[in-house]
């Protein structure tokens, strides 16, 4: 299952080309956070989690999921976490934020607390959080980004079998 929220629909898409990457619509559901109860993640064999990253955390419906899931409600799922995030060009271009991401690394970013809030409810994360590039703050996403994306769901894939 791919779980994403998303304002401006970069995310989303990001979130389908992963989807389509991991296999068929029999397969894979893909959905909104704001569609999900925590009681649908448990038993699943792959979740993956993804956010826009906004002020340098997921949004809220990302996180109102992450903490409604159970304890130990992720035992025995791989889990992955991504998020998407302005480049560094438009980081350099807004007064303080390249002083921020510099202190806080990959902390600046939503993908890092999704992977944190995974594990914490009993997640096995299988690769390193992901982040992809949007231009401006409603995109378009950065070219190539959708093709990465569904690599990185093959990566993925090659991991948990
Ligand atoms: C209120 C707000 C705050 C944001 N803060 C950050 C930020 O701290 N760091 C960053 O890289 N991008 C930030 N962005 C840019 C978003 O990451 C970008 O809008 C998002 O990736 C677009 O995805 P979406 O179309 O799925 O909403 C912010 C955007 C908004 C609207």
């Amino acid at each position: 299952m791919v779980v994403y929220d998303s304002a401006f629909g970069n995310t989303e898409q990001i979130a389908q080309a992963i989807g389509n990457g991991l296999g068929s619509q029999e397969d894979v559901e893909i959905l909104q956070a704001g569609k999900v109860k925590p009681e649908q993640l448990t038993g699943l064999r792959l979740l993956i989690v993804g956010s826009p990253t906004q002020r340098f955390r997921p949004t809220g419906a990302i996180k109102n999921l992450l903490k409604g899931i159970p304890k130990n409600g992720l035992n025995g799922v791989k889990v992955a976490a991504f998020d998407t995030r302005f480049t560094q060009s438009d980081i350099d271009e807004i007064p303080v934020l390249p002083f921020f991401v510099r202190l806080f690394g990959a902390r600046a970013y939503a993908a890092k607390p999704i992977a944190g809030g995974l594990k914490k409810k009993g997640g096995e994360l299988v690769v390193p959080p992901e982040g992809f590039y949007v231009e401006g703050t409603e995109g378009p996403l950065q070219e190539g980004e959708l093709e990465r994306a569904a690599d990185w769901a093959k990566e993925i894939l090659g991991l948990i079998d």
